[in-house]
C-alpha cells in the first residue's frame, strides 16, 4: 500500500512537471524581454532557441513528444499496479535509444543543432537506466530514475522550442 501511495504521489509530480515543462508557457516566453524574476520556471524566463524545421520533420517531433508523454504516463500507471516487467520494457522501449531511431526517420534527416542531440541522448540513456533498475521492484531506487527521466524532458523543454 505505501509503495502505490508513493507511485500516486509521483503521477501528481508528473503532471506539475509537464506543466512546468514549456507546454503551456508560450503567453510568457512570446518576446524574451521581460526580466527574469525569483522563482519563475526557468522555462517562461529565458528565450529558448528555436529548431526551425522542415514542416514534415516537426509534424515528425511533435508526435514523438506525445507517445514520450504517453511513455511516460504507462510507465508510472505499470508502476503503481506495481508490474514492473512492463515499466522495464516500456522504459527501454518507448523511452530508450530504440525510440531514438524511430524518431530519427520521423524527422527526415533534418539537422539538429549538437547541444539538442546531447539532451536527446542523455534522455534516452536516463530511461535505460530506469529500466535498468526496474526489475529490483525497490521504489526507493526506481522513483529517483524516474525523477531523472522525467527531468531530461524538462531540460531539453527549457532549452529548445519548435519556433520563434
Ligand atoms: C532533446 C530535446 C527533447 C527531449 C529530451 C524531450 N522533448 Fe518534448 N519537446 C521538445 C521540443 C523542442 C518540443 C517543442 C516545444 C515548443 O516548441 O514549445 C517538445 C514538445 C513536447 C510536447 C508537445 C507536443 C505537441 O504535440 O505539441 C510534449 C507532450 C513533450 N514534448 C513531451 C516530452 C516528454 C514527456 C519527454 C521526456 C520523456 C520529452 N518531451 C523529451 C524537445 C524535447
Amino acid at each position: 500500500m505505501k509503495q502505490v501511495k508513493a507511485v500516486a504521489g509521483m503521477v501528481m509530480i508528473i503532471f506539475l512537471l509537464c506543466s512546468l515543462a514549456g507546454l503551456s508557457s508560450a503567453e510568457t516566453d512570446q518576446h524574451g524581454t521581460h526580466k527574469v524574476e525569483p522563482g519563475t520556471p526557468k522555462t517562461s524566463s529565458t528565450k529558448r532557441m528555436a529548431l526551425n524545421l522542415p514542416p514534415a520533420a516537426q509534424e515528425g517531433l511533435k508526435l514523438t513528444m506525445r507517445e514520450h508523454l504517453e511513455a511516460i504516463d504507462a510507465i508510472v500507471a505499470a508502476l503503481a499496479r506495481e508490474d514492473f516487467a512492463k515499466a522495464a520494457i516500456l522504459a527501454n522501449e518507448e523511452l530508450g535509444f530504440p525510440k531514438h531511431h524511430m524518431a530519427m526517420q520521423r524527422e527526415e534527416g533534418a539537422t539538429f543543432p549538437s547541444a539538442y542531440h546531447e539532451l536527446a541522448m542523455a534522455h534516452h540513456k536516463a530511461a535505460e537506466d530506469l529500466g535498468a533498475v526496474i526489475p529490483t521492484k525497490d521504489l526507493k531506487q526506481i522513483l529517483p530514475h524516474l525523477e531523472q527521466t522525467l527531468h531530461a524532458c524538462v531540460k531539453c523543454h527549457q532549452v529548445f522550442r519548435l519556433k520563434e
